[in-house]
């Protein structure tokens, strides 16, 4: 747990109570749950917007861990989905808690039950990347036929973004470096780019859309391989923080634009969607890291490096 915002540091082992379910919540005994760039927003206040949502001082949340899964120990007497012996997975959006041995969640929040055949390890990070890369694809309206490159193919919402993006049948070029390209060639993109032997921005190949998972590039560099009325879409502000003004003001000229979309909160229908693409084998988290809960400290020095390759999992004991 931690009450101020700062670094991993700041992080330490505590006994807390037991948190009770109320009427329409049920109880999850946590068994995995992820450190991921969410928490790391949330661990540090920054960007300083986030402490509107979090606390302005101090973090209202002070156990952080935004993905879980685990099994149902209670629910309140108004619980009708959920019994206890379920093994359920979700995203605690907003009130966290993951990063303990139990949370509490609304029955008709972003919980489900898990998906057939997955350990809970794989379920816990499976809705968190994969949340805001679907809320980008269907903010921009990205549907098949259409050609889109995502550059940060390897990190948690590049990977579940190229997933996500060949289920739709779009023809994915994808860009990382050297290590990870048969791993990015195994999630289904068409073609790879090793950003350390080529620059994807003087690429012949011409896109609808460049979906900039990890923040790394920009819309004045990308703009030569969109189309005429082509989106530069990101998930980060981008290196200058230029992308939410830019996302307001291109749109005016009609021609290539940027999104920065807001996602929307996770909710039961996207859950039976995941839940629905693990059980085809169409998504498949990329795990990384795994660290026992008494070592999470470590696992936020390793994320906030941002070089992890898909997710790192937290299992708790
Ligand atoms: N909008 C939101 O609400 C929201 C929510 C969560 C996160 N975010 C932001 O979204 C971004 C991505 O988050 P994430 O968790 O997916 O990231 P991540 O998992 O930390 O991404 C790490 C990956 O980025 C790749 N990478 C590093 N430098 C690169 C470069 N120059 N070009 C291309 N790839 C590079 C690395 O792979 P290689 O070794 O292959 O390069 C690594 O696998 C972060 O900036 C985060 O702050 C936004």
């Amino acid at each position: 747990m931690r009450t101020r915002y700062g670094p991993p540091d700041v992080i330490r082992l505590a006994e807390v109570a037991k948190p009770a379910a109320g009427e329409h919540e049920v109880l999850v005994k946590v068994r995995a749950t992820t450190v991921n760039r969410t928490d790391c927003g949330f661990l540090s206040g920054r960007p300083f917007f986030v402490r509107l949502v979090s606390g302005i001082r101090r973090p209202k949340a002070t156990v952080l861990g935004c993905e879980f899964s685990g099994v149902v120990e209670a629910v309140g007497s108004g619980v009708t989905s959920f019994a206890v012996g379920d093994q359920v997975f979700g995203f605690s959006e907003w009130r966290f808690g993951g990063q303990a041995e139990y949370l509490t969640i609304a029955e008709d929040g972003p919980i489900a039950a898990m998906p057939a055949s997955v350990s809970f390890e794989a379920a816990a990070c499976s809705t968190e990347g994969s949340h805001y890369a679907l809320s980008m694809i269907t903010k921009a309206r990205i549907e098949g036929g259409q050609r889109v490159l995502v550059n940060g193919a390897t990190g948690a919402i590049g990977s579940a973004a190229v997933q996500l993006l060949k289920r739709l049948d779009v023809v994915v070029t994808a860009v990382c470096s050297t290590e990870h390209v048969e791993m990015v060639r195994d999630l289904g993109a068409d073609r790879v780019i090793d950003y350390t032997a080529e620059d994807f921005t003087q690429d012949a190949q011409i896109v609808d859309v460049v979906l900039d998972a990890v923040g790394k590039s920009s819309f004045g560099r990308s703009k030569r391989v969109l189309r005429p009325r082509g989106t530069f879409l990101s998930s980060d502000l981008g290196p200058l923080s230029q992308n939410p003004p830019l996302a307001l003001i291109t749109p005016l000229f009609g021609g290539k634009r940027v999104m920065f979309p807001i996602p929307p909160n996770h909710g039961r229908e996207e859950m039976g969607y995941l839940k629905e693409m693990i059980e085809s084998g169409a998504f498949r988290p990329v795990i990384d890291r795994r660290y026992p809960l008494d070592r999470i400290v470590e696992a936020y020095e390793y994320v906030e490096m941002g070089q992890k390759i898909g997710n790192v999992v937290i299992t708790v004991p």
